[in-house]
């Protein structure tokens, strides 16, 4: 099969293939539960291209721990080459338990994920966190705080504290981590979330710590220059300790939140609580070069080769990868068939531990939704034999 031709040309993105192959998509299956859950990713992709016609190529390639058990380090040049080759990367999860309790550690598997964001300058990860009224009792949020809720996290990925001047002393007395922006870096990122909000509920949220931090201030005076450009989107500011409270107390004020990497990455875990398993939440990180696609939650070891990880997270994924791809039909498909899966409680342990489907059995039933397969009534028996989804 190959892709239709309309269908590049409606995309804003042009494969790399030219419009005449496939999309290349490289695929970094990563650590613990990393494999099979990108494997149920990979299987919807696959009912997506049956349906739609269209023809994705996978090339699969090593990060993390996984990588350094089998090449010594945690992104192979190999990697950053077929990820600059693709037309999106779909990562699994990376982390293993052997490498977070040893600081003197000198290779991490995590250290692959932070290059590879530099390499490819996959400055924005944009987060979106929604909720769904089947799930709404394993929240740890009151029903009536969390109905409705519906806002997205850009997070800044390549600047900060991560990627700052590190350094410990050679006595061991102290250690340093400099946190610097520039004004270039803040506003590449302001503009893609004032962007966002636009299209959104028009509202967006500056998250920093202005009343301490240089930087906070640069990101305050920026995004307030940027602001009268965006004139139909309202622009708040909030410091960071009360954004972290104001996510549990009242998630619903909020639309788009753009903030700085560390603050980010602890916001962006806060909230993924709220809609009730951290197993569902997808999440997209783009720059300038080809853009990464994997779900939030981490590399899970304990779950890891025990078919039960929910694969929703990186389906949902492969939906944000669709919709980037400018598929816009068929993103929405993936969506409807996880919803459809979510409302007949076809849902995975950590969803329901005692009448629970496997990781391998919900990925089945989402792609043959996808595929048109399932329309009436289905088989619960088959399905608990993980047969056949079909009567
Ligand atoms: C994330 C993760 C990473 C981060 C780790 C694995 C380096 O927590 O993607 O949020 O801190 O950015
Ligand atoms: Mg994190």
């Amino acid at each position: 099969m190959s892709s239709k031709e309309n269908d590049i040309e409606a995309g804003s993105r042009n494969p790399l293939s030219g419009g005449r192959g496939a999309w290349k998509i490289a695929v970094i299956e990563g650590d613990g539960i990393g494999p099979e859950v990108t494997k149920q990713a990979i299987r919807v992709l696959n009912a997506v291209a049956e349906t739609f016609k269209h023809e994705f190529e996978y090339n699969y390639c090593l990060m993390g721990a996984d990588a350094i058990d089998k090449t010594g380090n945690p992104l192979p040049d190999e990697t950053i080459t077929t990820c600059l080759n693709s037309d999106a990367i779909l990562f699994g999860a990376i982390g293993h338990p052997k490498y977070d309790n040893d600081p003197t550690a000198k290779v991490r598997p995590e250290q692959g994920l932070l290059k590879l964001r530099k390499s490819l300058q996959l400055y924005a990860n944009i987060r979106p966190i929604s909720t769904y009224s089947s799930l709404f009792h394993l929240s740890p949020l009151k029903s009536k705080h969390i109905e409705g809720v519906d806002f997205v996290i850009y997070r800044e990925l390549t600047g900060g504290i991560y990627f700052g001047k590190k350094e410990t002393a050679a006595d061991g007395s102290y250690a340093l981590d400099d946190c610097t922006y520039s004004r270039e870096e803040i506003e590449r990122i302001a503009h893609l979330a004032f962007q966002h909000a636009r299209r959104r509920k028009k509202k967006l949220t500056l998250v920093d710590k202005a009343n301490v931090l240089e930087t906070s201030r640069l990101w305050r005076k920026v995004v307030q220059e940027l602001a009268p450009e965006f004139p139909d989107v309202a622009v708040d500011y909030m410091f960071v300790d009360n954004a972290s409270m104001q996510i549990i107390v009242n998630p619903k004020q909020f639309d788009v939140i753009v903030t700085e990497n560390m603050f980010g990455d602890i916001l962006s875990d806060e909230a993924s609580v709220i809609s009730g398993s951290l197993g569902l939440l997808p999440s997209a990180s783009v720059g300038k070069g080809s853009a990464l696609f994997e779900p939030i939650h981490g590399s899970y070891p304990q779950a890891a080769g025990k078919d039960i990880a929910n694969p929703i997270g990186s389906i949902l994924s492969a939906a944000m990868l669709l919709d980037h791809l400018e598929m816009k039909d068929e993103a929405q498909v993936v969506r409807d068939a996880v919803n459809w899966t979510l409302l007949n409680s076809f849902v995975t342990k950590d969803i329901d531990p005692v009448n629970f489907y496997f990781t391998s059995t919900i990925g089945e039933l989402i792609s043959d939704f996808v595929c048109g397969k399932v329309s009436g009534p289905v088989n619960n028996e088959n399905i608990e034999l993980r047969k056949s989804t079909i009567i």
